[in-house]
């Protein structure tokens, strides 16, 4: 059978990327391909068949190898499924994406190893460009998916996206409302784990795509200006906050934290004579935006969510700190506060100092490594992170003989910030005596 290696593994072996996955075409069936293959490998590999894509896989050692006949495809104007006729290779590598993921290469004996490229990818490869192999609003319209694809690449390989190929992204943007919600947030997180994700975000703005898939990040974009005095533009300066994080995190969740810790900033922008430009409690406003963006944009509703929430409510606690003297009390309480993501709290606020004055910057670091410092001192003297009070409800009500009710939490708040405020230690017997103090004020009696 006439065989080929094609896609992206032939494009990463020319970029010297490591690949996993080999995709294998062939003019004929797949699926028997992958029988016979499998056949003569040992230990011999299982073989998953998808009848209705006429697709076999099987995996063999780290690899994973997809077997597919050559295919033409034609599509319909508002379905990303195709109508599938068996093709020639040629045809095959007209209805791919990119010119630089339609290479081939030939497996079989009378000419193995020669490279298959109609559309010059290996050009456009070494020139770092991403092209359509046929007319780009064909590309696009037949699989929009591709539009975040061609972005998606752009980013990751650092590459250009040909001229012909921008304006075809940019006519063919409202196809990007047939892709479902979970394709799209593959392709965004992809450009998220890249080196410079800005990149991909600035294509994004820049074509349309952004006001379609994250109105709310491209209502960020702009300066207003009122009596000649304007406001730093808050899409650039999160993008350069992004681009900063990446070197120091391959979390995705803290990086998506820098994307989003200036969301709310249109919502609350306010001029206010005399101050200037306002962006008041721009941090809680956009706590309660992001259920909505995780939600509509198919991201996880679970702790990874609260996590990026928390990390937005509490992303200037460590610059106001440090602009202040640092006090214990205070950075007890942001322990407390942030618990075990109190690095990444750090992390984030570091990324966040973007100032051209390269005064301000130094001295911002300064009190950075203070805080860090002091951070390190509280928790090894009072492990105040995860911190539960050593006297909870449970002791208050039985002391006293109560149930649950109002003076139970007074208590228990007082002793929290008794310890926080660094009155008494973090320990049972001073919590303890402070407990009857307070009980003593209430008026309270002890029955036990
Ligand atoms: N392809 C395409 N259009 C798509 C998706 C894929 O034409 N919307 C083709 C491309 O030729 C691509 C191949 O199918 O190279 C394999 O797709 P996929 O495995 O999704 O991507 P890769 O190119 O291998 O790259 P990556 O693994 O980084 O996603």
């Amino acid at each position: 059978m006439k065989t080929y290696v094609i896609g992206g593994y032939v494009r990463d072996l020319q970029l010297k990327r490591p690949s996993k996955d080999i995709d294998i075409v062939t003019i004929g069936s797949g699926i028997d391909l992958a029988n016979e293959v499998a056949k003569s490998l040992n230990p011999r590999p299982k073989v998953s068949i998808f009848k209705n894509f006429g697709t076999a896989m099987l995996k063999y050692k780290d690899l994973e190898v997809e077997f597919v006949g050559a295919r033409k495809e034609s599509y319909q104007r508002n379905s990303r499924k195709p109508i599938v006729e068996n093709g020639t290779l040629e045809d095959d590598q007209n209805r791919r994406d990119f010119t630089i993921n339609a290479l081939a290469l030939s497996l079989n004996k009378s000419n193995f190893g020669e490279l298959l490229d109609p559309f010059n990818g290996i050009d456009d490869l070494e020139n770092k460009i991403i092209r359509t192999p046929l007319d780009p609003d064909i590309t696009f319209s037949d699989d929009p998916l591709r539009i975040m694809r061609a972005i998606r690449f752009a980013t990751q390989l650092n590459f250009g996206i040909e001229e012909e190929t921008l304006k075809a992204i940019a006519r063919n943007k409202e196809r990007i409302k047939i892709i479902s919600a979970e394709r799209v947030i593959d392709e965004l997180n992809k450009i998220m784990m890249s080196q410079k994700p800005s990149k991909g975000f600035k294509l994004l703005e820049e074509t349309g795509i952004l006001q379609i898939i994250f109105p709310e990040l491209q209502k960020m974009k702009g300066v207003e200006r009122v009596k000649g005095i304007g406001h730093k533009d808050n899409f650039y300066h999160t993008l350069e906050v992004l681009d900063r994080i990446v070197p120091n995190t391959d979390n995705l969740w803290l990086r998506w934290s820098a994307l989003l810790h200036d969301i709310a900033k249109p919502l609350t922008k306010k001029y206010i004579e005399g101050q200037g430009w306002t962006f008041h409690a721009h941090n809680f406003v956009g706590v309660k935006m992001i259920p909505k963006i995780f939600r509509r944009m198919k991201l996880p509703l679970n702790e990874k969510m609260k996590y990026v929430q928390k990390m937005v409510q509490l992303h200037m606690r460590p610059i106001v700190l440090s602009e202040d003297i640092v006090t214990d009390s205070a950075v007890r309480r942001l322990l407390f506060e942030a618990g075990d993501d109190i690095d990444d709290l750090m992390t984030l606020c570091e990324a966040d100092i973007t100032s051209k004055n390269a005064d301000k910057v130094k001295r911002y670091m300064k009190n950075f490594k203070v805080v860090r410092q002091k951070l390190k001192e509280i928790e090894e003297k009072d492990a105040v992170r995860n911190f539960q009070p050593p006297v909870d409800g449970e002791l208050i009500m039985k002391i006293f003989d109560l149930t649950p009710c109002r003076e139970v939490g007074i208590i228990k708040d007082a002793i929290k910030d008794a310890i926080l405020d660094g009155e008494i230690h973090n320990n049972y017997d001073e919590a303890f005596a402070f407990m009857m103090k307070k009980a003593e004020e209430l008026g309270l009696e002890r029955k036990v």
